[in-house]
């Protein structure tokens, strides 16, 4: 399974990238705002950072305003994924685009009728929300196995990219479900080297380490 980070702040990507766990990053415009740089210069910055996909998120709604931006942002980087929202304008640019090339992360999907028709549009990735269901009460990891099953019938090339993660819980579900891609904030990356046996473990090795010392 790939992890990227979903963040927008070069020190997390930096630190995520030493210990050896960061295969991509995913970014949107609330990342951007939160990271309070400029968006062409941070996601350069990035993909000079990672070998690995970059995603960039167009802002215009429409489909020629779209057109244009994903032209724009693909061509920043070879990195640069574009990330275009899962509307009949988004993925009629990614009908239009992909065959030249320019790979998109179809975002902000909510249900398996969503993820069929971004595969067949030509997605590189998609992109479902899982902890968006889970903030109205409803179990959004329940939709990766399904939609994994449903692309491996057709031997689709979209990527299940699984987003808005909001725990290591959701990332172990989303790898036991067989989904290629978590994105993570990097708290939650963090989050996942930790257990009370691992610290307890390590106390007991010290203090009998140190008895050993005392003789
Ligand atoms: C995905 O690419 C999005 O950037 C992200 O995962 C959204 O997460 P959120 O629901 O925590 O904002």
């Amino acid at each position: 399974m790939k992890f990227f980070l979903d963040t927008a702040i070069v020190e997390e990507i930096r630190e995520g990238l030493d210990l050896g766990l960061v295969d991509g990053v995913t970014t949107n415009p609330s990342l951007i705002a939160k990271s309070g740089r400029d968006h062409k210069e941070v996601v350069l910055e990035i993909c000079d950072m990672v070998d690995g996909p970059v995603s960039a998120e167009v802002i215009a709604t429409d489909f020629e305003g779209m057109r244009e931006e994903a032209e724009m942002l693909a061509s920043w980087h070879e990195n640069v994924v574009v990330k275009v929202p899962l509307t009949e304008a988004g993925l009629k640019t990614v009908h239009q685009l992909a065959p030249q090339g320019i790979r998109f992360n179809v975002t902000l999907c909510f249900s398996l009728a969503q993820a069929l028709l971004a595969a067949k549009a030509g997605a590189s990735f998609i992109s479902p929300f899982v902890g968006r269901w889970d903030d109205i009460n409803t179990r959004g990891i329940e939709l990766i196995p399904e939609m994994v099953q449903m692309y491996d019938n057709y031997g689709f090339d979209t990527q299940v990219l699984v987003a808005s993660i909001r725990s290591p819980l959701h990332v172990t579900e989303a790898a036991l479900a067989g989904a290629q891609v978590a994105t993570l904030p990097f708290g939650v990356l963090r989050q996942m080297f930790k257990h009370p046996l691992t610290d307890i473990g390590i106390e007991k090795f010290l203090a009998d380490y140190r008895k050993t010392q005392e003789s």
